[in-house]
């Protein structure tokens, strides 16, 4: 089985190949238009994606040493993500597997970035849990099989993701802001500020919330003293760090002593993060869990980790056909 599988929900337009469960080739194009804009801007993504897609692919097929002929499938994420931007994904490979005579396979995002642990070995053992954080998601997964996820817990307004990029625009960081805060974090003392915690039921959480508490500390701070930002920018980044990471793996921590779960990984953007990698793999020794990170290249969208779900879906003979479409929301 070797499938070509395209990722174009959100500003990254990325195409990789696998062979019988195996990755070839991950070829991402960042779009770096949206930084001047300070956030993704839904028009230019869907025109940059049109832009990259054919080159992208042909990386993709050339670094994996293949022809389109050698492929039996073609994948690709058909949601949730930007309407404009799932269409150029999704008729791409609509067209390409027609005009090859080729299976279709459609992926679901959310579940392509939990399943992102399957490319690389240690695998995680069925049942596990997975807080997937992103731009647009925050979720605690419990994986029971490769298909079959639960969501257990998840954010009731914004993503933490959100949370880091719109705190990042308020320290007039470039978009996106996560990777910033990250870097900054780095040498910032975590205890100087304290930020607050929100108190959500069960495992959900809401980050709307501390978003607006950063505002009025950053607006009270500044009155004081309007250098506030650029003389504890590190300080701020690593308080602002430490504040969401100790939310996200509250819940966490929850659903793994309730549900009795010790396979504890985590997917998604905010993966990349330091700090939470960091912590999770501390709290990991502390609580005798075994803890599943996936490398920097599979945390942030990446078409590897939609051809691995797409490898699953074939392995059940689960096909679409030409009447898919993309889906903007879409439930599991
Ligand atoms: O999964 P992803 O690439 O796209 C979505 O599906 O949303 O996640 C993007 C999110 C952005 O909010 C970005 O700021 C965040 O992941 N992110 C980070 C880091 N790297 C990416 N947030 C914090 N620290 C990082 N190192
Ligand atoms: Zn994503």
């Amino acid at each position: 089985m070797t499938i070509l599988a395209i990722e174009s929900s959100c500003d990254e337009t990325s195409a990789a190949v696998l062979r019988d469960g195996r990755i070839l080739s991950n070829v991402v194009a960042t779009q770096a238009i949206h930084r001047k804009y300070g956030g993704v801007v839904p028009e230019l993504a869907s025109r940059a994606h049109q832009q990259h897609i054919v080159p992208v692919v042909a990386q993709s097929l050339a670094d994996a040493g293949l022809a389109q002929q050698d492929l039996t499938a073609i994948a690709f994420t058909r949601g949730p993500g930007l309407l404009g931007a799932l269409l150029v994904g999704t008729s791409f490979a609509k067209a390409m597997a027609l005009g090859l005579g080729i299976q279709l396979i459609d992926v679901h995002h959310m579940q392509a970035h939990v399943l992102a642990h399957f490319i690389e070995k240690p695998h995680p053992v069925f049942p596990f849990l997975c807080l997937t954080v992103s731009g647009g998601h925050t979720q605690i997964v419990r994986v029971n099989d490769y298909l079959e996820m639960e969501i257990i817990g998840q954010t009731q307004d914004d993503a933490v993701g959100e949370a880091f990029d719109k705190a990042a625009k308020l320290l007039e960081l470039p978009y996106p802001g996560g990777p910033l805060i990250d870097k900054h974090a780095e040498t910032g003392n975590p205890h100087r500020f304290a930020l607050p915690d929100v108190e959500m039921p069960g495992y959900d959480y809401s980050f709307s919330g501390f978003k607006t508490a950063f505002l009025y500390f950053l607006r009270n701070e500044k009155a004081r003293n309007p250098n506030f930002m650029a003389e504890n920018l590190n300080d701020i980044c690593a308080s602002l760090q430490f504040a969401l990471v100790r939310i996200l793996l509250k819940k966490l921590k929850k659903a793994a002593q309730d549900t009795g779960i010790r396979e504890i990984a985590i997917a998604g953007g905010v993966s990349a993060n330091r700090g939470l990698r960091d912590t999770l793999a501390k709290e990991g020794t502390e609580r005798g869990w075994n803890v599943y990170i996936p490398k920097f290249e599979y945390c942030t969208d990446n078409a590897a980790m939609i051809a691995m779900a797409a490898y699953y879906k074939a392995l059940r003979g689960d096909f679409a056909d030409q009447s898919v479409s993309a889906m903007p929301r879409m439930d599991w």
